[in-house]
Formats: C-alpha cells, sequence, structure tokens
C-alpha cells in the first residue's frame, strides 16, 4: 500500500490503516515498512507519485487524493472514497476584481501544480488562458506579478484570505480514496476486500460514536 510520506494524508492513512487493526511502526520513516500482523507493506512516497507507483504496479494498494489521481490520469481503480482530508480545487482570483464567469479567464495567467485539471475546465468552458505551472506556493504568484489567478487546492480557506484572494470556480471535490492497479492477483483481491471489509466496519462503528 503506498502511501503519502508526509503531509496532510500521512496521519490520517495511518490512523486509518491502524484503525482497522493494521499495525505499523511509524516511528521509523523509512521508504518500506512492514506491518506486523497484516500480510502488507507500506510504501511511503511523496503524493504525487502515488498514482503511477500503483498503476504501473510497484505498490498494489494506494491512499491518496482523488485531486493526485484526476491530474495523473493513471490508470487505477478508485475502490473507495475514504472520508478524510476533503478539500477542492479551486479558481481563484484577488478580492477586489469583479467576476462575471469563467470568460473572465480569457487570456489571463494562471498559476497553478494541476495544469492536466486546469486545461481540462478551460476547454470544457472554451476559455483560451495561459496555463502557469509552479510545483509550490502557488498562492504568492498574483502578488508576486507572475500571474492573475491561481488553480489550487482549498481546504479550510485561509490561505487564499492570507493572500487577499477569493474563490470564483469550484473545479473538483476531494476526498482521500483507495485506489488499486488494474490486473490485481487473486491473492491480492482477497486481501483488498479484508481491508475493504475492516474499512466499512470502522466507517460505521464511527457513524455510531
Ligand atoms: C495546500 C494548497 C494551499 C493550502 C490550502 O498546500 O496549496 O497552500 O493547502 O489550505 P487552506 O485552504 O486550509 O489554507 P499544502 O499545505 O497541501 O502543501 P503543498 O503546497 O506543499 O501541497
Ligand atoms: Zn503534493
Amino acid at each position: 500500500i503506498a502511501i503519502q510520506s508526509k503531509g496532510r494524508l500521512n496521519e490520517e492513512s495511518l490512523a486509518l490503516l491502524n484503525e482497522i487493526g493494521i499495525e505499523v511502526d511509524s516511528s521509523k520513516r523509512k521508504y518500506l515498512t512492514k506491518a506486523c500482523n497484516f500480510p502488507v507493506e507500506l510504501l511511503n512516497l511523496r503524493d504525487d507519485d502515488i498514482p503511477s507507483v500503483v498503476a504501473n504496479g510497484s505498490a498494489t494498494l494506494g491512499i491518496v487524493g482523488l485531486n493526485e489521481v484526476e491530474e495523473k490520469g493513471c490508470d487505477v481503480e478508485i475502490v473507495d472514497r475514504l472520508g478524510f482530508g476533503a478539500c477542492r480545487l479551486c479558481l481563484a482570483i484577488p478580492k477586489t476584481e469583479i467576476y462575471n464567469g469563467p470568460e473572465y479567464f480569457l487570456g489571463k495567467r494562471i498559476a497553478t501544480s494541476y495544469p492536466n485539471i486546469l486545461r481540462r475546465f478551460l476547454d470544457s468552458k472554451g476559455v483560451e488562458a495561459e496555463v502557469e505551472v509552479i510545483t509550490g506556493s502557488v498562492e504568492i504568484a498574483p502578488a508576486a506579478g507572475i500571474a492573475d489567478a491561481i488553480f489550487d487546492i482549498v481546504s479550510s480557506g485561509s490561505t487564499l484570505v492570507a493572500n487577499s484572494l477569493k474563490e470564483v470556480e469550484t473545479v473538483l471535490e476531494s476526498e482521500a480514496v483507495l485506489i488499486c492497479r488494474k490486473d490485481i492477483s487473486v491473492e491480492d483481491r482477497q486481501i483488498l476486500e479484508e481491508i475493504r471489509f475492516r474499512m466499512d466496519s470502522a466507517k460505521i462503528s464511527r457513524g455510531k460514536k
């Protein structure tokens, strides 16, 4: 199972595995950790790499944001939505601007780490804009004068507020998902079904609390 090594989803991914009785020693920040009581190994990766590692079969399963799966366009099966890591991919513009719909972005420069999802959205609206790919701190691009708008992950919204930006379009509602490689073996399928069964039970008992 590939999981995010650090960042937003790491803790909750480990907590979920723990909740379903898969014990791993997370104190050891290693690339590969073995569960002591279940036939799985955890692969600690950057979230960006998880979809391709699962698609090429280096990992059988992965826990990653739907945003990364959609952006990478990898051929994996989305098994379940996991109910944590909720966020949305939004277009945001300086808060003093007047927004009149997607045509606002005509000829504008938009900074993002999600060029594929953004281009798909712009194409669907028939809007031609310049997409500037930046891998981090996208929210500072407008103030820095390197873009007119941004397309980025919004969770609490505080990053936008801190940078005097406002959300104008939500393009994707994301959360953590369990993904699986396409050509899974019979044995691996059995382990996956056991994991899903335990995750469903955990979800139900959480609902009762
Ligand atoms: C994301 C995103 C924003 C922030 C939004 O970055 O790029 O900076 O979270 O969250 P908020 O709405 O709660 O303020 P993240 O912290 O995931 O790090 P990254 O930029 O390295 O991916
Ligand atoms: Zn990332």
